[in-house]
């Protein structure tokens, strides 16, 4: 969700800042533009429409000459997606520059109070609002100008800033939107997000929530809102930028769905010690872990899905009440949280604005908030009061495939490490299951090896209309990330039902030839669910089930039947994600879809 690259240093700028920005495309966009400051003065290209508009535009780069500038990705919020609302944005005499992610909740007042002062307007943005909020507050000392504006502006911000007169500096700020600043010795960086510029440094610093900093070509200084100047400590990036490459795959979503095997493995093993779970992050004795009395877990999208499923594993396995919510829903429902219980939020970027919401929420009830996050330094993971990171590496494509599936295993951990200490799992089966995990990377293997299969299942629905998935329980829980999976990418209208919900009204949109795609993979359901697909084979539609390879019974009720291999019941969901994430991806490459961007999404969703 817009993507912001600046550069300053030995450097010609504009083709690093394409390039930065190209390693953004991910977050989602529909517009991009580049501020670079020639030596005179600071010149603006930019346009609606993909990065490769403005490479041709600026002959890739070439035509935009210069050492320092910036650049943006634009997902619009205020105003259509056009040339004139795309950034940067200008003052009246074009002599400060912005960019933006975010939203200015307070903008309209401070673009009224801006008018009534004679400034005007040529855009539909709340990002205009900024360029002459500086101009109004600039006055020779730029990051004075900058932190008068950040005491005026309220919602969620992260921002690259020119001043014509400070050629040499660039400043860079951010609050509740992700930025980083990195180093090397060719000049210095400013980006959404680490992949934009791992290709030049490794030696990068996570932004705080209202610090400002000063970036020159060969040092960066950082202050706090009230311009005191702040010592911050540089991370390296350990993992490699081939990870976030498609490394001859034809989408990151096929690369990433084939990462998973190791996704899995990185996530279950270092927390498997001795035929116990170690799970050191959680900071909490195994005496505290059995006394928690409920578990709040919080998330969106996939990651919620991901939360569901873990509902059922840790009620099943710890015996403790789970209750999941959508954290957009969360956040506002002014939630009951009784002593004793523990906040878990489920986060694949850790920037998610909701998510980042329901957490402070929590905390500020005096709730510990554990974070089950994938990105390293983001907001949420450092805002969490415990983390435990899934180990899945970068994820590019929009649709979460592997931070998803790690999600699961971090859940299954935590389900079965509060089951043990709680007593309600016995050491033999404990160690079955511990088996059983270990098993779940080649199953996985297995599974994705038998692609062809489905793709070829998959060209014959490209032009459905409707796709229902229907399962119960956990069944319920992967049917409604199958569902997105296939809807998010490929346009065509699915839901998720609870199989036995389904006859209570949905059944009536079911005719002749509608796809229904059965998960039945707990065997105390089995007979359920067959039930339920018997009720919508009767009324013409064709069904497709996710078994276990036990369930042959199944075939007598079902089309096409897709077994997964044998598991313990509460881990299926990993097994039996797989043939659906597939489908949903053939079917969308079968459309010519633009798989690893659909439109209208983006991958960090910073706003709410
Ligand atoms: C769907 C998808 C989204 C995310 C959701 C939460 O494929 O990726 O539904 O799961 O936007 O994002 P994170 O996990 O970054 O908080």
């Amino acid at each position: 969700m817009c993507g912001i690259v600046g550069y300053i240093g030995k450097k010609q700028a504009a083709p690093i800042i394409l390039d930065g920005l190209s390693k953004l495309e991910y977050r989602g966009y529909d517009s991009a533009g580049m501020a670079i400051y020639d030596g005179e003065k600071i010149n603006i290209t930019k346009s609606v429409g993909r990065l490769k508009v403005l490479e041709n535009l600026t002959r890739g780069g070439e035509t935009m000459p210069g050492f320092c500038g910036i650049g943006h990705t634009r997902w619009a919020t205020h105003g259509v997606p056009n040339d004139t609302n795309a950034h940067p944005h200008f003052n009246a005499d074009e002599t400060i520059t912005v960019v933006h992610n975010g939203i200015i909740e307070n903008y309209l007042q401070l673009r009224q109070m801006l008018a009534d002062k004679g400034y005007r307007f040529v855009s539909d943005t709340d990002t205009e609002v900024l360029a002459h909020l500086l101009d109004y507050y600039y006055k020779g000392n730029p990051l004075e100008a900058v932190t008068k504006v950040l005491h005026r502006v309220e919602g969620s911000y992260a921002l690259g800033i020119l001043f014509a007169d400070c050629p040499d500096q660039i400043f860079a700020t951010r609050k509740d939107s992700p930025l980083i600043v990195g180093q090397s010795d060719e000049g210095c960086f400013i980006a959404s997000d680490v992949p934009a510029i791992l290709k030049y440094t490794r030696k990068v610093y996570y932004v705080d929530n209202q610090e400002v900093v000063r970036l020159r070509a060969d040092h960066m200084h950082f202050y706090t809102v009230d311009e005191e100047e702040l010592r911050k400590d540089p991370v390296t990036i350990e993992w490699d930028t081939d990870a976030a490459e498609k490394a001859g795959y034809e989408h990151f979503m096929l690369k990433e769905m084939y990462e998973q095997p190791k996704t899995v493995t990185d996530t279950l093993m270092p927390r498997i010690k001795d035929d116990d779970i170690v799970i050191e992050e959680l900071h909490m004795t195994d005496e505290e872990l059995a006394a928690l009395k409920k578990i709040h877990i919080v998330a969106c999208g996939s990651a919620y899905h991901a939360g569901v499923t873990g509902k059922y594993v840790i009620e099943g396995l710890a015996r403790i009440p789970v209750e999941v919510d959508l954290a957009s829903e969360f956040r506002y429902r002014d939630p009951i949280l009784e002593e004793g219980s523990m906040v878990v939020v489920i986060s694949q970027s850790g920037e998610t604005a909701d998510t980042l919401a329901a957490l402070r929420e929590s905390k500020a009830r005096g709730f510990k908030v554990l974070g089950i996050v994938n990105v390293v330094g983001s907001s949420i993971a450092r805002e969490a009061d415990n983390v435990m990171y899934t180990w899945a590496g970068p994820e590019i494509a929009v649709a979460t495939t592997k931070a998803y599936s790690a999600q699961l295993i971090a859940l299954y951990l935590l389900a079965m490490k509060i089951g043990k200490v709680r007593g309600k799992i016995d050491p033999e089966a404990f160690s079955a299951m511990l088996g059983d995990l270990k098993c779940l990377p080649d199953q996985i293997e297995m599974l994705l090896n038998n692609k062809l299969k489905i793709q070829k299942f998959a060209n014959r629905y490209v032009g459905a209309k409707d796709v229902f998935f229907i399962g119960r329980g956990i069944d319920y829980a992967i049917s409604l990330e199958g569902s997105l999976k296939l809807k998010e990418i490929s346009y065509i209208h699915s839901e998720a039902y609870a199989a036995g919900e389904l006859k209570h009204g949905t059944i009536s949109l079911i005719e002749e030839g509608t796809l229904v795609a059965a998960v039945s993979t707990q065997p105390e359901l089995y007979a359920k669910t067959i039930s339920n697909m018997v009720e919508v084979k009767a009324r013409g539609a064709f069904v497709l089930a996710v078994t276990c390879e036990e369930n042959k019974a199944i075939e007598k009720a079902a089309d096409y039947v897709i077994y997964i291999p044998e598991t313990n019941p509460y881990f299926a969901n990993s097994l039996a994600i797989i043939p659906l994430q597939l489908f949903g991806y053939y079917v969308a490459v079968g459309k010519g879809c633009d798989v690893d961007k659909p439109r209208n999404l983006a991958k960090s969703v910073t706003v709410e």
